[in-house]
């Protein structure tokens, strides 16, 4: 009975893929978004590919298992945020759905995730190029033949996580949702549900840039590790050991005059000779994210602090809703988990606003005492899976089948029906 089946939850962002059912606080799985076929399949030919369908069209693995299989050719069929092959994409999701939820489709209804930002900032989609969402709804409906779909922006469904946060008084769906993963950072304003589309920024630094100038500053000084594993080392060590500081001047000279308190020792294996090295783990545990607030230490071309970017998307939205998003500041994925990222990003916004207030104030010759701004940065628990949760949450509630698109209007009107998807879950 599909009515009392879970809804399935699926996130897919350009490095891992978040899966699992309805209602669980944690996804059953998170796999790296990748797929590796046999190098004879032929990618790109799909018409021939589509023909042959048949034992070799099932010799193919996704995820973990994907990465580094011999003969195969490992893809990636999201590029920042955007599926770039829909036949792998398709693929992808058979063994999503078939192997690792082990779920029949035709039982379940989804909940699905889109990024936003370049279908919202190109003004006018090109004719005859159906969008994303139509491409989804078409593998959705027509391969898997499930009964119901729905395609969920990610900031709303971030926005729906804080919820859990001790710091949110009051559910609501208007906030500015800071999302770092492993390719892009985002910063993307949202007003009662509707993403404020030409206010969003991009910030080419993330999870990958972290690791790129945490793998530099070992190289430069640690001579054991094995070349071919200095990238999983370098991630290992931010994962494990990076945190944000305030100050980064005072931060080295805690560590030079106590290094034995701050220096980590990392251990790993070299996976060839199976012999053992180490690494001291220093100065980087605080210089590899600082560059959210420093970004030129690692890309000269990119230098607004990530507090910047945020009071300007906050600025360039209508007036009025700008004290509410200053209040609501969410964190969402992997890479705002290094500890006291949002204490650090809520006292940087806070100081560029101040600052502005005193400006007005002294440019009025102290006529005009601006109010105060209160800016509060949300963090809580789910942040690593925040877009998975609030999905997970939002698809558990009753109001989600009454917004999800079912498969007879799909059949009665085609795929345009999945451009819109109302807006849902305050009400409750
Ligand atoms: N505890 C942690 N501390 C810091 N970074 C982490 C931690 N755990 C995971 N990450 C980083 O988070 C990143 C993955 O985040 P996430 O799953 O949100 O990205 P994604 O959704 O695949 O990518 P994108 O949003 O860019 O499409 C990786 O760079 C990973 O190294
Ligand atoms: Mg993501």
């Amino acid at each position: 009975n599909m009515q009392q089946l879970p809804p399935c939850v699926i996130d897919c962002g350009t490095g891992y893929t978040k899966i699992g059912y309805a209602g669980n606080t944690e996804p059953q799985f998170i796999m790296p978004s990748c797929i590796a076929i046999r190098e004879s399949a032929g990618v790109g030919d799909t018409a021939q590919r589509r023909l042959a369908r048949g034992v070799d069209d099932l010799d193919f693995y996704i995820g973990d298992e994907a990465e580094d299989k011999p003969n195969y050719a490992t893809k990636w069929p999201i590029r920042h945020g955007m599926v770039e092959d829909w036949d792998l994409m398709e693929k992808f999701l058979e063994q999503v759905i078939f192997k690792y939820l082990r779920a029949e489709p035709e039982d379940h209804s989804f909940l699905m995730v889109r990024e936003v930002q370049k279908s919202l900032l190109r003004t006018e989609p090109p004719l005859n190029t159906p969008e994303n969402r139509e491409y989804l709804a078409e593998i959705m409906f027509e391969t898997f033949n499930t009964p119901g779909l729905y395609i969920a922006v990610q900031a709303v469904l971030a926005l729906a996580a804080s919820w859990t946060s001790r710091q949110v008084g009051q559910r609501t769906l208007t906030g500015i949702v800071i999302d770092s993963g492993d390719g892009v950072t985002h910063a993307i304003p949202v007003a009662e549900g509707y993403v404020i589309g030409s206010c969003i920024k991009n910030v080419p630094i993330a999870g990958r840039d972290i690791t790129f100038f945490i793998q530099q500053l070992l190289r430069e000084r640690e001579a054991g590790i094995p070349p071919e594993q200095s990238m999983e080392t370098a991630k290992a060590v931010k994962e494990r050991y990076c945190y944000i500081c305030p100050d980064i001047v005072k931060e080295f000279s805690k560590y030079d005059s106590d290094p034995g308190k701050w220096i980590k020792q990392y251990r790993g294996v070299n996976a060839v000779s199976q012999t053992a090295f180490h690494v001291d783990v220093g100065y980087e545990r605080f210089l590899g994210p600082e560059i959210f607030f420093h970004p030129e230490f690692a890309n000269p071309d990119f230098m607004q602090p990530i507090s910047d970017v945020v009071d300007d998307v906050i600025q360039s939205c209508p007036i009025d809703v700008r004290r509410p998003l200053y209040k609501n500041i969410v964190l969402s994925g992997g890479s705002t988990m290094f500890r006291d990222f949002g204490r650090r990003l809520q006292r940087d916004v806070k100081r560029v606003v101040d600052a502005r207030l005193k400006l007005s104030e002294e440019l009025s010759g102290g006529r005009i005492k601006p109010k105060p701004m209160e800016v509060q940065v949300i963090t809580h628990h789910m942040q690593r899976y925040a877009v998975w949760f609030g999905g997970s949450m939002l698809a558990s509630t009753p109001e989600f089948s009454q917004v999800c698109h079912s498969k007879k209007d799909y059949d009665e009107i085609g795929p345009s029906i999945c451009r819109h998807n109302p807006v849902f879950g305050i009400m409750s």
